[in-house]
This record gives structure tokens, C-alpha cells and sequence, in this order.
């Protein structure tokens, strides 16, 4: 070998070192399960209610129903619904409001919110009502 073939040599392997070493530094540190946080793992167990209070804000409710749900001009009070409904009937409310139209409250709420119409949240995951349910129950 000459001497510039060992120099050559020499600054390969020192690239090789340099890249290798690059790699061991950068590792990524391993997330655990590696999956990102589900919902329910942000709501410890039991908060439910927390994060059905979240929802209504993310879905518009209290655009509407106001703040803590008290009623506004535009709709009615969801406090004290626990005498109305369980969690599925107010679950399937929330799918299909029309559908609960004919009953003497909601004739007089059609007369109150003459322009307004509660809309139907079909579209939305079923265990998210439920939070919203499990929320809603505990307004008194
Ligand atoms: C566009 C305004 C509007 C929005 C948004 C809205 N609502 Fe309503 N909601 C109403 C109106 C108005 C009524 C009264 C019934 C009717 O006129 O359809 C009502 C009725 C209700 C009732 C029945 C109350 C009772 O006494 O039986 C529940 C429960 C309800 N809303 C829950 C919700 C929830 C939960 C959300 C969000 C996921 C929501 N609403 C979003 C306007 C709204």
C-alpha cells in the first residue's frame, strides 16, 4: 500500500466510526406500547364525567345550551335530566332528537325555540355519547 491508499483507508474507517456512532446517539427513546394515548387513558377511570364536560364544549353544545349546560335564549336547561332520562334513552336522544318530538315537553319547547332545532349527533361515536350521557345525568 502507499501512502496515500493507507490515508484514504484510514479517513473511510473514520467515516464509518463517525456513522455509526450518529446512529447509536440519535436512537429514539422506545414509547412504551408504542401507540399514542388512547382517550380512555387520558380520563383515568371513573371520569367520565370530565370527559363527556369536554365534548360539549368540542361539539358545540353549550353554543347552545350556554355554559354548565344552565340554558340560554336559544335552548333549555340540561340540568336535572336524570328525571327524563337513563343513559341510554338520553343516548338515543342524542342520535335522533325529532324522534322524541311528540311528547308535551318538546311540543312546548318547539313553541319557546321557535327557530332553533336540537340537532341529531348520529354521526358521532356512540362511546362518546355516553360520556356526554354519563356528564349530562350528573347536573342537578
Ligand atoms: C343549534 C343549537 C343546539 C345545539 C348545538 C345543541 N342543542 Fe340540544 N337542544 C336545542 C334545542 C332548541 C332543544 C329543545 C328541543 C327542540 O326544540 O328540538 C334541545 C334539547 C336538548 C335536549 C333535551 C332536553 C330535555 O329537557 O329533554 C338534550 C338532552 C340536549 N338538547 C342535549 C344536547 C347536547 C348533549 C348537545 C351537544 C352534543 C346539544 N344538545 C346541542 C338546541 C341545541
Amino acid at each position: 500500500m502507499t501512502k496515500a491508499q493507507i490515508w484514504t483507508a484510514a479517513f473511510l474507517g473514520l467515516f464509518v466510526i463517525l456513522f455509526f456512532l450518529q446512529k447509536l446517539t440519535s436512537e429514539k427513546p422506545e414509547i412504551p406500547g408504542g401507540m399514542p394515548m388512547a382517550q380512555e387513558e387520558q380520563y383515568p377511570a371513573g371520569k367520565s364525567e370530565t370527559a363527556g364536560a369536554d365534548l360539549t364544549t368540542n361539539f358545540g353544545c353549550n353554543t347552545c345550551h350556554g355554559t354548565d349546560m344552565k340554558g340560554t335564549k336559544i335552548a333549555p336547561t340540561l340540568v336535572g335530566l336524570k328525571q327524563y332520562y337513563d343513559r341510554d334513552k338520553l343516548i338515543n336522544y342524542l342520535r335522533n332528537p325529532q324522534s322524541y318530538m311528540d311528547n308535551d315537553r318538546f311540543v312546548a319547547f318547539k313553541k319557546q325555540y321557535k327557530n332553533i332545532v336540537m340537532p341529531s349527533f348520529n354521526n358521532k361515536d356512540v362511546k362518546d355519547l355516553g360520556k356526554i350521557a354519563d356528564y349530562l345525568l350528573k347536573l342537578e
